[in-house]
This record gives structure tokens, C-alpha cells and sequence, in this order.
């Protein structure tokens, strides 16, 4: 069966380095906007192909996750014999559990509508990792956190590894233990989308530099909480390091003006980081580009999807 790659429009230029990656060129694919703002996409030849549809769902979220739908039902409609969807950042993952009676629980709404349309979905630090338990179709959850600790690790001194909320907990394990640092962490309380304040710090930062580590940063607030938090406390010096960089509402000034030694995230989503030398962008293309080869040749995935 052949292996053929397509990309959506939402972070293009990510799908291009995994085709390189590959070693193949990316299938043709047209994407079109109606004035009304619906979407059409049509797809060159992939009858019988083992398909792979990379398409995150960064913003504007819906327009991709529409998107996505329509390669799938596209790829579907012109025959392919199996059809993945690879998307690097789930969007609606961190609308895990319902707070109050009568809210909606959105990371099922997505998940139920991926897996209608996808035999298998391909996704990198999901916010949550029950999320994949919310899915019909097979998930390989893949994790970034091993690439970005390599990359921050030569920035390292004394630092302590910080998870600036409760739900952060377990990936700060994951980078304490890969670069063998102590760790602390930040309650946090979220009063609203782009509000969220500091209810103290757990563990003696005082003296030390900080590495804040979390799935994602959208509107900067919970890394400027942490990391003024952690400052009051005694910290030195913090980097700041994310799996997705959403970098909405205002995040890359909030994070220019906190002046932090550093801030990493990866290429998962297309974000404004142009011009701004603080922030690092850690390319997922050979991981994405490994577990795409794997799939398609049935082989085992182990050490990539590995601890979470
Ligand atoms: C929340 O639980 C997540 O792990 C992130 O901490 C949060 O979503 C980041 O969002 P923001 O940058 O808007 O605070």
C-alpha cells in the first residue's frame, strides 16, 4: 500500500518538513474558502493509499477542524484504503471534565466527530491523557517532552523543574527525571479564560533558577502567574518551556515583558515568534516523521509514545 502524505493549511510548512522527513513529496491538495466562510478541499489520486492527513488544530481552531473533516471525507470519497489524521495539537483537550452540570464536554464532541471520519489519529502531548480514552478510533499519543528537555538542557544551571499548576504535575516529573533536577510547583486557581491567579508555591525555590514546564501556552497568564509567583518566593532566573505555543491574546508581549531567560515550544502550531529572540521553536517533523513510517509499516512505536 502506498503512503501518501497530504497537508491541510494550518501549519503547511510543518508538513513539508515531515514529508522531507519521509523522504516523499506532499500529495496535491486544495483547500478553498467560500465567501460565507465555508470550506472545500479537493485531493489528487489516493486510491488505495495508506493516507496521513497532517493538520493541526491551532487557530483559527475551527476552520482546521473543519478542515480536517473534509480531507478525511475527501481522501474517503477518492477510495483511500486508510486514512489518518495527524495533528500535532488537539484542540478542546483541555475541555476534559465538566465543571458544572449542564456545561458541554468538548474534547468528546471533537473526538466523537475525529472518529467518525479517521481510522486512526496521530497527536503530541495531549492536555490530558485520558482524552485518548474519549476517542472510538486507535490514538498514538506522542510525546515532545524528551526533544524539548534535550534542547533546553545545555541552558540548565541549578535550576528546579516547576509544574505551575496541579495538572502539570506528572510532565514535570517526566522532565525532572530526563535532566535529573529536583522539583517544586505553583497552585494556581483559573478565574476565568485569560485570568488565572497564584495560591502559593510547594517546595523551596529560594536561591534557585526555575524551568516552568507545561503542555501549552495560550494566553501567557498561567506562566506569568507562575513565574511572578516563583519570583516572589526566591527564584533567580526562569525559562519557560510548552509543547504548544497558541500564543493567543496577547502572549508574546506578555512573555517579552516578564523578560524570562527563555522560552521553548515547538512547531505544533504556527505562532507569532517572528522577531522575538527569546523564543526557541523545536521542530516535531522527524518525530512526526518516524511514527508516520512506523504506522504505515506496521512497526512497533514503544520508546516514542513511551511515559507521558
Ligand atoms: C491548563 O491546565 C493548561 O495546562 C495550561 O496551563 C493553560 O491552558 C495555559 O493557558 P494560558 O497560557 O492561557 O494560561
Amino acid at each position: 500500500m502506498r503512503l501518501a502524505l497530504v497537508s491541510g493549511s494550518s501549519n503547511s510548512a510543518l508538513a513539508s518538513r515531515v514529508a522531507c522527513e519521509i523522504g516523499i513529496d506532499l500529495e496535491e491538495c486544495a483547500v478553498e474558502r467560500f465567501p460565507d466562510g465555508e470550506i472545500g478541499v479537493s485531493m489528487g489520486p489516493v486510491r488505495g493509499a495508506d493516507v496521513y492527513l497532517v493538520q493541526t488544530s491551532g487557530i483559527p481552531i475551527h476552520d482546521n477542524l473543519v478542515e480536517l473533516l473534509m480531507l478525511a471525507d475527501a481522501a474517503r470519497r477518492a477510495g483511500a484504503a486508510r486514512v489518518t489524521g495527524v495533528i500535532p495539537y488537539l484542540a478542546y483537550a483541555r475541555q476534559d471534565r465538566r465543571e458544572a452540570e449542564g456545561a458541554s464536554l468538548g474534547a468528546r464532541v471533537i473526538a466523537d466527530a475525529l472518529s467518525a471520519s479517521l481510522d486512526r489519529v496521530i497527536t503530541v502531548d495531549l492536555h490530558a491523557s485520558a482524552v485518548e480514552g474519549f476517542f472510538s478510533c486507535p490514538v498514538e499519543h506522542l510525546s515532545a517532552i524528551p526533544l524539548l528537555a534535550e534542547r533546553v538542557r545545555p541552558l540548565l544551571r541549578d535550576h528546579i523543574v516547576v509544574a505551575p499548576d496541579l495538572g502539570a504535575v506528572k510532565r514535570a516529573q517526566r522532565y525532572a527525571s530526563l535532566l535529573g533536577l529536583g522539583m517544586a510547583g505553583v497552585r494556581k486557581r483559573r478565574l476565568s479564560g485569560r485570568q488565572v491567579e497564584a495560591l502559593g508555591v510547594d517546595g523551596d525555590v529560594r536561591g534557585h533558577d526555575v524551568l516552568i514546564v507545561d503542555d501549552m501556552i495560550s494566553t501567557g497568564a498561567t506562566i506569568v502567574v507562575a513565574a511572578n509567583a516563583l519570583r516572589a518566593a526566591g527564584a533567580g532566573g526562569a525559562i519557560a518551556v510548552a509543547t504548544h505555543g497558541l500564543l493567543v491574546a496577547g502572549a508574546a508581549e506578555r512573555l517579552d515583558a516578564l523578560a524570562l531567560d527563555a522560552v521553548m515550544i515547538s512547531d505544533s502550531v504556527v505562532a507569532p515568534t517572528a522577531s522575538r529572540p527569546r523564543i526557541t521553536v523545536v521542530g516535531l517533523a522527524a518525530l512526526l516523521g518516524d511514527v508516520i513510517t512506523r504506522v504505515h509499516r506496521d512497526a512497533p512505536l514503544a520508546e516514542l509514545v513511551g511515559d507521558r
